[in-house]
């Protein structure tokens, strides 16, 4: 069975490695939201000014550490950006 990881936004060529290292030199107190924090990260790096199907994974990524991600349903995308109309 082949796994298949999501590690960048694909429209921009942006690892999520490489927005968490950003993210870290950004905001290294994790004082910005995380909506203010992606779109600081998408005024650099234009991650999820695309398709935009990368941001529920740029949350996940920046949530958790973690660059390799494994492919979200639709209801595990829609709670992922619900939790995030909460914050
Ligand atoms: S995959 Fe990131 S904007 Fe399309």
């Amino acid at each position: 069975m082949v796994t298949v990881s999501v590690t960048r936004c694909v429209c921009n060529c942006v690892t999520f490695q490489e927005l968490i290292d950003l993210a870290q030199r950004l905001d290294p107190q994790r004082e910005l939201s995380e909506d203010d924090l992606i779109e600081a990260l998408a005024a650099r790096t234009r991650c999820a000014t695309g398709c935009g199907t990368c941001r529920p994974y740029i949350r996940v990524a920046l949530r958790t550490g973690k660059a390799s991600l494994p492919v979200m349903s639709t209801s595990q995308i829609r709670g992922v950006e619900s939790s995030a109309e909460r914050k």
